[in-house]
């Protein structure tokens, strides 16, 4: 039989992939065609909250496709009401919008601080952003974010942003001008390589935007659905921000995003904003799903122990291998090596069984199911020790 390999041409080249053709997943491991297996701690980029194929995903999907896949986002449907209101009563929001990937959920929390502004700021429309930070690939999106090299490449470059420097309030407050309306960032910056925002800084830029009438958007499309230990990661600092886009985690696999906002700030009337799949009944009955579980009794705690003893063994290995830091929390992390061989250590982890990011050259990113096993997380750690080994 013909390799689908053969194909590959036919696909845009935006990206560079391994040669293995992967065909099943389930739980922690991915599977190709060839048989062979791997525990994967990259799981979509942190999109399988539950691992690959989850059981309540799976038939949650099976039985909503055989009841209504699509009506219209201008009709109600009983899924997308349910979430909508689990969301709000999980949350500190108010009312939810929803859409199909991180970026346009993004793109939707920018347009809800423009029109908030015109409203309210008298047309201030300025939002500031953070260095280094990642809020997707529309072109707002990546206005608003600060990846090295991004500015320059689909010019003109969209108006309205102002990047100040992550964890440095100052910077920030440099940055105020009558034409801000908001502040937007990732509690934890994901594509930098897992930087936390410090307590004291977000503290301070909710008392900032409070004291200079802004809103603080915050973008957990990484963060969210309990990939840091809590629910959603703002809950970590004791704030309540204004705005908050989710993705990945929140669908398990399934494309769905989720812009949500406080009564106060939430400002749309018809014909603002939609989409032809925004809130559709599949995706959101796959969210509800998702959720169920991950507010089940002890599944975050049990993730949290989990990401503990991650965090444990990467330590560990890091002191072994004389590496650098070990930053995160729950079941996002990274491993600083100190020298560019992140990309030959993911190769050699490949090889060994085992699926790993390297967002930069210097630095690993773990991204395992929260419902991990320990045992699964021993393995992991041990797969990784091997591949370590070779480049020390
Ligand atoms: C913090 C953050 N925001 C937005 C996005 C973009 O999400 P999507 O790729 O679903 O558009 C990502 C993706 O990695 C992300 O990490």
């Amino acid at each position: 039989m013909n390799s689908p390999l053969l194909h590959r041409h036919h696909l845009m080249n935006t990206a560079h992939r391994p040669a293995q053709i992967f065909i099943r997943g389930e739980g922690a491991w991915l599977y190709d065609a060839e048989g062979r297996r791997y525990l994967d701690w990259m799981q979509g980029w942190a999109v399988n909250a539950l691992g690959h194929a989850p059981a309540p995903v799976a038939a949650a999907l099976a039985a909503q496709a055989g009841t209504l896949l699509t009506a219209s986002p201008a009709l109600h449907n009983a899924p997308a009401l349910e979430l909508a209101a689990r969301l709000c009563q999980l949350s500190d929001f108010d009312q939810v919008f929803f859409a199909s990937s991180g970026a346009e959920a993004n793109e939707g929390a920018i347009k809800l601080a423009r029109k908030w502004g015109r409203l309210h700021r008298a047309g201030a429309h300025q939002i500031i952003t953070f260095g280094r930070a990642f809020h997707g690939r529309t072109l707002a999106a990546m206005a608003a974010s600060g990846k090295p090299g991004w500015d320059a490449l689909f010019p003109p470059g969209m108006p309205g942003f102002a990047r100040a420097e992550f964890n440095n309030l100052e910077s920030v407050e440099r940055l105020i001008g009558p034409r801000t309306v908001a502040v937007m960032l990732e509690p934890v910056q994901g594509e930098a390589g897992v930087i936390p925002a410090d307590a004291e800084f977000m503290r301070g830029l909710r008392q900032l935007c409070d004291q200079r009438g802004l809103l603080l958007i915050v973008d957990e499309v990484q963060t969210g659905c309990g990939r840091t230990g809590p629910l959603f990661a703002y809950q970590h600092y004791g704030i309540r921000p204004d705005i908050m886009t989710l993705g990945k985690g929140l669908g398990g696999g399934v494309p769905i995003s989720a812009l949500l906002a406080t009564d106060r700030v939430s400002c749309f009337e018809p014909g603002d904003q939609g989409g032809t799949y925004c809130g559709n009944p599949l995706v959101c009955a796959a969210a509800l799903a998702v959720l169920e579980t991950l507010t089940a009794p002890a599944f975050l705690e049990t993730a949290w122990r989990h990401g503990e003893l991650l965090a444990d063994g990467l330590r560990s290995l890091s002191r072994e291998f004389a590496l650098g830091e070990v930053r995160g929390s729950g079941m996002l992390w990274a491993l600083e090596l100190g020298r560019n061989t992140a990309p030959l250590i993911a190769a050699a982890a490949m090889d060994a069984g085992l699926l790993l990011n390297a967002p930069h050259p210097h630095c690993l990113r773990f991204m395992p199911p929260l419902n991990s096993s320990a045992a699964e997380i021993e393995t992991g750690l041990s797969l990784l020790a091997e591949a370590l080994a070779h480049y020390a």
